[in-house]
């Protein structure tokens, strides 16, 4: 039997603004169209995002977020299936403002509202590449705000095998971006200055955490160290410094994957999240599968950092006849193996 589900996404986790249209037919996901807004000039001054800058801004921008997805699909609210939006993990009145508008569109349609994990997005977000991945696959989710290995069985099937104790890789990358001045604070810049540097050059410190857990807080703190005794930092110091970090948090969750290939024997390494458009990183991660004799899949890179196209299949994929969570709330802390959202209740109105 043909079966077709679309959805209409949205995601305000942190400080992307996002809508998005994936239709999910006879198993194979497609994008149809997305639009996202970055709120850099919102947050440039602060030197980090301002969760109250942050709702105000989703707010002003979903509206015409919304409108032009729908124009460049030519569809209504009402060629929808269902309508999704991240509820957590991230910040509160962020995910309040997606998900209210997002079920404000649902009951003015009479459609269904579908909760997505934000981190299910992250985790599923290699389906929507051209080398699609198996199930089951080794997971490394490596974002901003989460550093983590996961056993990913299907559509809400995961089984957390290690996470970090302290900062998440982005951010060790992120707070080294900052502290060599390169504003916005962002992996993506660091990457860039990364290529003219040594990672030879600088001595850095390798995180030493026993089993599948990472640790960036040490490596951190000696990068801050070692930035701050330098009196007057050239150039070619602060390119050393970017090119240093990055290759030693690619040896750390390098290390990592290839432990947890060995312990799970799986033979699909999936890398998804911010960090995972680092193409060093990748490269690295390839090698990683090759040797342990495993599949590599990544998402598009442009789907590696916050978008809704991911919130869109992840609400697609888990979708059914019954879906309507109309009635759950944002969770700011929400880990990605706990089910406990999937309880749906029925709403009528
Ligand atoms: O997935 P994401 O957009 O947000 C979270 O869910 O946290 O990830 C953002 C993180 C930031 O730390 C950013 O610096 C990092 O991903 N990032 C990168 C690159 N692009 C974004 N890190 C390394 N290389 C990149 N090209
Ligand atoms: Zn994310």
């Amino acid at each position: 039997m043909n079966k077709s589900i679309t959805v209409l996404g949205f995601e305000t986790s942190c400080d992307e603004t996002a809508v998005a249209v994936v239709r999910v037919e006879n198993g194979v996901p497609h994008l149809l169209a997305q639009k996202i807004y970055t709120q850099y000039d919102e947050h440039f001054d602060y030197g980090g995002v301002v969760p109250e800058i942050a709702s105000r801004a989703h707010l002003e921008r979903l509206p015409t977020l919304t409108r032009d997805v729908l124009a460049e699909t030519h569809m209504t609210l009402q060629d929808f299936d269902g309508i999704a939006a991240a509820i957590g993990p991230g910040l509160v009145g962020g995910l309040l403002m997606g998900s209210t508008y997002a079920k404000t569109l649902a009951m003015a349609a009479g459609k269904p509202f579908v909760a997505v994990n934000h981190l299910a997005g992250h985790a599923l977000s290699p389906l929507l590449a051209e080398n699609v991945p198996e199930f089951p696959y080794l997971l490394l989710l490596v974002s901003g705000g989460h550093c983590q290995l996961v056993r990913v069985d299907g559509v809400n099937q995961y089984e957390t095998l290690g996470s970090t104790f302290d900062d998440a890789a982005g951010e060790c990358l992120d707070k080294t971006a900052r502290i060599l001045g390169l504003n916005p604070a962002s992996g993506a810049l660091l990457e860039k200055l990364a290529m003219d540097g040594d990672a030879n050059a600088i001595d850095l410190p390798t995180p030493n955490v026993a089993g599948l857990d990472f640790s960036f807080s040490g490596l951190k703190s000696q990068i801050l160290r070692i930035v701050r005794a330098e009196e007057a930092p050239s150039e070619r110091f602060k390119a050393n410094v970017a090119a240093a970090t990055q290759a030693m948090v690619s040896r750390h969750i390098c290390e990592k994957a290839a432990l947890a290939l060995q312990q799970t024997g799986l033979k699909t390494l999936v890398a998804a999240g911010g960090v995972a458009a680092n193409k060093l990183i990748r490269t690295e991660l390839t090698d990683v599968a090759t040797a342990a004799g495993a599949q590599v899949a990544f998402p598009p890179i442009a789907l590696c950092t916050d978008n809704a196209a991911m919130i869109a299949l992840a609400g697609a994929l888990q979708f059914t006849e019954e879906t309507n969570d109309l009635a759950v709330t944002v969770r700011p802390r929400w880990p990605l193996d706990d089910s406990a959202h999937t309880t749906t209740e029925k709403v009528n109105i």
